[in-house]
């Protein structure tokens, strides 16, 4: 799809490249639009580099191609990151100095300012009630992260994680701007991502490979899709994603105790974290030295089934639990004997190794539920996982249909009222090849 990314004065100009790479890497075609200023942070070399496209700052080059009004025209979404206060006033008030300016004027497509600036200008009346008045037109802006800003100061103003950005630009580009209609609004969750640290002595520990991405990712998937989200982190060193409340852990007993408290109000719980199964019997407060004759054994003390106690003890009526699994082995046997023995909704199994699971930015797995449904997800960024498995959670919250596969067409969405229903099922039975009579109508996923 054709994505206009614009590109205001603001010192996080530079984030804005990793969010290009991730446009043009899932197969966008991303002309980006500077304005004349931000090129004092990042120049159009790199753009037009990154992006593969000219890049211009003003409509009076190329002229006889109008730019000022066809790039707009022509544009499936336009990005603007991150919008400056001075952007943002700009577009409320439609002056049009540049080409940026103007392609804002013309653009029929959705629109997605993403604002970072300090908070002083972000909470300045003029600001929010550009803000307002963008939004009242049916502009999206997204609201900054909180936490560090330019200098030592700290607040709300801070541009978004770049994939954070690009999970939501995806959503409206797939589902245009009612995909920002918040199906989670109203639903409290809670997430557990990162690997649990035991601790030897001061200096040692015994750990695991995690590096919270998938966690994280599913955190900011469900901020964005407005859910009230808690997000228990466990030795990440990741930013905290905008709009969520992070609970820093370390141990697994640190992140039991964590977990029980958010679950006791939450719709749904996900257990993405790697949890140690065992600590050491004993810390020691001293650092353990070397034996000259021989290595002391450490005695280890099971740690407690986190996931099988949030799942059999459930902390809320109809709340939906879900596991995840590493597997280096068969992935389908381990998973459903994991799924049996842990007692949750859902259990999404990865495959360890191949580039996949820990550390990366891909993922892909076997999703098992206890009603039988068995769900394949391709390799992907670890965000399409996080929103595949909130489609199935939505699903048992009675608050979407899961993706029902009808011969080749697919449906997904809110639950449809009777009529649509009936006229969707009718229209899909229609669809299905003849060719092959055999073919299933119950809802299994085989993307
Ligand atoms: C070092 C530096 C950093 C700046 N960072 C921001 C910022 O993050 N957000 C913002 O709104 N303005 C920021 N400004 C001010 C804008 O650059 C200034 O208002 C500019 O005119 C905006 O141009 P634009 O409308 O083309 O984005 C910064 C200025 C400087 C010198």
């Amino acid at each position: 799809m054709r994505v206009v990314l614009g590109v205001g004065a603001g010192i996080a100009a530079y984030k804005v490249c990793e969010l290009l790479r991730l446009l043009t890497e899932s197969g966008h075609q991303v002309r980006v639009i500077p304005t004349p200023e931000s090129l004092h942070f990042v120049g159009a070399a790199t753009w037009e580099a990154l992006s593969g496209q000219p890049v211009s700052t003003s409509p009076w080059e190329q002229v006889p191609q109008v730019p000022h009004v066809r790039l707009g025209q022509e544009a499936d979404l336009v990005l603007v990151a991150p919008a400056t206060a001075d952007l943002l006033a700009r577009a409320a008030t439609g002056l049009a100095p540049d080409l940026l300016s103007n392609v804002l004027l013309t653009a029929r497509c959705p629109v997605m300012f993403v604002p970072a600036m300090h908070t002083e200008m972000w909470q300045h009346p003029a600001t929010v009630a550009n803000v307002a008045t963008l939004r009242s037109r049916g502009a999206i802006v997204l609201e900054p992260a909180s936490g560090r800003l330019t200098g030592a100061d700290s607040g709300p103003g801070r541009l978004p994680e770049p994939a954070q950005i690009f999970l939501t630009a995806k959503r409206v580009l797939k589902r245009g701007s009612a995909a920002l209609t918040p199906d989670l609004a109203g639903r409290r969750v809670a997430v557990s991502a990162g690997g649990t640290r035991e601790e030897i002595d001061p200096v040692r520990f015994i750990g695991n490979w995690s590096s919270g991405l998938q966690g994280y990712a599913l955190a900011m998937t469900a901020a964005a899709r407005g859910a009230e989200v808690t997000l228990v982190a466990a030795n990440t060193g990741l930013a905290d994603p905008a709009g969520v409340t992070v609970v820093q852990v370390r141990s697994a007993c640190e992140l039991r105790e964590a977990m029980l408290a958010a679950a006791s109000g939450a719709d749904a719980i996900v257990m993405a974290a790697a949890v140690a199964d065992y600590r050491p019997s004993v810390r020691s407060d001293t650092k353990l030295k070397k034996n000259a004759s021989s290595p002391v054994p450490i005695e280890l003390t099971e740690n407690p089934d986190i996931l099988r106690e949030l799942s059999t003890d459930r902390r809320r009526a109809g709340q939906v639990v879900v596991g995840f699994a590493a597997e280096t082995g068969d992935l389908i046997a381990n998973g459903r004997a994991k799924l049996a023995a842990k007692g949750c909704d859902l259990l999404v199994i990865n495959q360890v190794g191949d580039g996949l699971a820990f550390g990366t930015a891909d993922n892909a797995a076997e999703i098992l539920a206890t009603d039988g449904q068995h769900t394949s997800v391709p390799r992907g960024p670890k965000e399409q996982l996080a929103d595949e498995i909130w489609d199935l959670v939505a699903g048992r919250l009675g608050l979407s249909w899961p993706p029902l596969n009808f011969g080749e067409v697919q449906f997904r969405g809110r639950v449809p009222t009777w009529p649509v229903a009936c006229s969707l099922l009718s229209q899909s039975l229609k669809a299905i090849p003849t060719r092959s009579p055999t073919r299933s109508v119950t809802p299994s996923s085989t993307r």
